[in-house]
């Protein structure tokens, strides 16, 4: 069992999310109009409508450059916005006297341009005169669902999925009834997510039909988000010609094949004209590629990008290859090394419409790992960085963990820099959004290419709260705000989020929602998998502890724990050359334990117990600490939102405190078999004895 079985509650109305009633009371409140054509503005219009409907307020839909004259709120659409960068998706606002402007040179400027209104509430209107330019800092902000059609025997409805079925299909079916894709789309757009692959990178026998004949599901949901300024993409399989095609190949050099993707793709933009491209996870834990036919993975992209070039289409190519069944024995194969040494050879080959699609990480969305190398390695190709909303290795929406400080962290890391020096070289947000100092290689002088933007894998299902756990939403929330500003203080964001979603919540309920939540990615680290060492997981479903699981499976995920030492030897000197993937100063800095930061030791060596951390503590009486810590943490946070969860929604606090209850046993399980395992190995007791058992 991987997904959630229990499917919760999706009998029940969709909880509004961030994007309740009351959240349009200012705008709705107020004589607006809404000038100029197209879908999206019609969308805005529609929502303008029935927010002036419900609040008191006026609406009149105009023509472009028609005189207006009483209005609190113009939005419209011209004339064009001098601004550089994103200009389909900018928008302008001014205000003046308390008259807001909002002028986009398109209708998916206004959109957004609607929605950061509704997010400033009230202080759009009585905040003082401005006049700013909104861009986003990349136009590919992408979700990936990992939702099958059918139900599959081991991972479900959907893959690492913890939030009950799919929002799109049911056993089989595209549901008949997308009334919750529709309020999907309204959310996302909400906070600025323009693209949406909607089936699983691991795409089995029904799910490929999707691209032939079942396409007409695929029109059916791409119609209702393209009324959101949303591109549908789908995940295929690079099989797809021998599986659904009938060829006796699928090597990608060969002509027939290449021709049957031209076909498919033709038939996908005639029916879907604003189609965004294919999603492929290729060679990649048993999915079928190039490698089969000796070709490189350049040749199976460039392929496919030929084929979807005429229609502006993309090709998002997972670059997660690595070995999934290497013996564990065998001390010379590095999983992290895979994507690396897979892909760096083939910088400079990927046709313009090929997104390399990076994880974060070089092993897994680990709660902690390095960044993986490979972003800072491929300056001729666009480079998407791929993150993981669904919470598969971070408490899988039992527990509360935010994310956010983590994506900023990620975004905010400079391959180039020492640590504390902060500005001097691109950010990983600069080199996915091809902002900034990301133009210029510093390894080589050269000019990137543009940007691949952000992906991530999507946390919802068909729950009532979207998201199982109701505090996970605050993950998608966020996950659309860095895509689109990757500069936003997380904490600001986790504010924004609580303010929209519980409107009128006295200040103590923010403040409580925030203690909860704000440093939860910290809390969840502190009593799962020390020091960077990663995984630690049950196998298969990946909850809870098991800290051999993995240990002696082909999977690569190993931390080498003996009665002396634990870690992982990634150095250049004696380990597995790892750390030397990576540029000056970060490879000096992980080859050496001395200079390697803490949090990241047993990712780069192998170390004694008795090795001191820059903390001045032992490795082992870290382990202790870290996790007692944790369950105290979760301990408080329960506390705290034991004062609060009265005056919330009986709903939402009862599911909120099940889950609460859930975190603690669960933290506590991992704490106990941790330091158990760790006191077992080394033998060295606890300096402030307490109970290991
Ligand atoms: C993880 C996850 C799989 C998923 C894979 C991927 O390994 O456990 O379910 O298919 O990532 O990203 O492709």
């Amino acid at each position: 069992m991987t997904g959630d079985s229990s499917r919760p509650s999706s009998a029940h109305a969709p909880h509004p999310a961030w994007l309740p009633d009351d959240a349009f009371a200012a705008i709705g409140s107020r004589r607006v109009v809404v000038a100029g054509d197209g879908a999206l503005a019609g969308t805005v219009a529609e929502e303008v409508a029935a927010a002036t409907a419900r609040f008191g307020g006026s609406f009149s839909r105009l023509e472009v450059g028609d005189g207006v004259s009483d209005a609190d709120l113009v939005l419209t659409l011209s004339p064009p916005v001098p601004t550089s960068g994103g200009p389909d998706e900018s928008f302008r606002l001014t205000r003046e006297a308390g008259a807001v402007v909002v002028q986009a040179a398109c209708d998916a400027g206004l959109l957004h341009g609607f929605f950061h209104l509704v997010r400033l509430g009230d202080d759009a209107f009585d905040g003082p005169d401005t006049d700013e330019t909104h861009a986003p800092a990349t136009d590919l902000r992408m979700l990936d669902h990992w939702d099958n059609v059918d139900v599959h025997p081991t991972m479900g409805q959907v893959e690492r999925g913890y939030s009950g079925g799919s929002i799109f299909y049911d056993d089989g079916v595209v549901h008949a009834d997308l009334s919750r894709v529709e309020r999907y789309a309204r959310l996302l757009a909400a906070v600025g997510i323009n693209r949406v692959a909607i089936n699983n990178v691991n795409v089995h026998a029904r799910e490929a039909r999707l691209l032939t004949d079942d396409l007409g599901d695929v029109v059916r949901v791409a119609a209702v988000f393209r009324r959101w300024g949303i591109r549908v993409h789908l995940s295929v399989s690079f099989a797809s010609p021998m599986t659904l095609g009938g060829l006796d190949t699928s090597d990608p050099l060969d002509q027939g094949v290449a021709h049957w993707w031209v076909r498919a793709a033709a038939r996908a933009w005639d029916a879907i004209p604003d189609f965004g491209g294919f999603v492929v996870k290729a060679d990649s834990e048993g999915q079928p590629g190039p490698f089969a036919y000796g070709r490189t993975h350049a040749d199976g992209a460039n392929m496919l990008a030929a084929a979807v070039e005429p229609y502006d289409g993309l090709v998002h190519w997972r670059a997660f290859v690595y070995d999934h069944k290497q013996d564990w024995r065998d001390r010379s194969t590095d999983r992290a090394r895979a994507a690396y040494d897979h892909f760096r050879p083939l910088d400079g080959t990927f046709s313009d419409n090929v997104v390399l699609q990076v994880k974060y990480g070089p092993m897994d969305f680990q709660v902690r790992e390095p960044l993986n190398p490979l972003l800072a390695a491929m300056p001729h190709t666009r480079v998407a960085l791929e993150l993981q909303v669904t919470q598969e290795y971070t408490g899988q929406q039992r527990h509360a963990v935010y994310l956010g400080p983590q994506w900023s962290q990620i975004l905010g890391f400079r391959f180039w820099d020492s640590a504390g020096r902060a500005g001097g070289s691109p950010s990983v947000a600069d080199l996915a959004t091809g902002r900034g100092k990301a133009v210029e290689d510093p390894g080589t002088g050269t000019w990137r290419k543009p940007a691949g933007g952000f992906a991530a894998v999507s946390n919802v299902g068909d729950d009532e709260f979207w998201t199982g756990h109701p505090f996970a939403q605050a993950n998608l929330y966020a996950y659309g705000r860095l895509c689109w500003d990757p500069t936003l203080d997380p904490g600001a964001v986790l504010d924004e989020w609580v303010g929209l979603t519980f409107p009128g919540a006295p200040d103590v309920v923010g403040q409580a929602l925030h203690a909860v939540l704000d440093r939860s990615w910290e809390t969840y680290e502190l009593y799962t998998a020390p020091l960077g060492v990663g995984f630690m997981v049950r196998p298969g479903h990946h909850y809870g502890p098991d800290v051999d699981g993995y240990e002696y499976t082909p999977w690569g995920t190993y931390h080498f724990a003996d009665r002396d030492g634990i870690g992982v030897d990634r150095t250049v000197g004696t380990g597995t050359g790892y750390a030397g993937q990576y540029p000056a100063p970060w490879s000096a800095t992980y080859e050496s334990p001395t200079s390697c930061p803490d949090e990241l030791l047993l990712f780069f060596h192998h170390v004694p117990y008795t090795h001191v951390l820059h903390s001045g503590k032992t490795v082992v009486q870290h382990i202790y600490d870290t996790h007692f810590d944790g369950v105290e943490r979760v301990e408080q946070m329960i506390a705290v939102w034991s004062e609060v969860s009265a005056l919330m929604d009986p709903r939402v606090s009862e599911r909120v405190s099940e889950r609460l209850a859930e975190q603690l046993r669960s933290a506590t399980e991992w704490r106990d078999q941790v330091n158990t395992y760790f006191f077992r190995k080394s033998g060295i007791p606890d300096e402030r004895g307490r109970t290991i058992y």
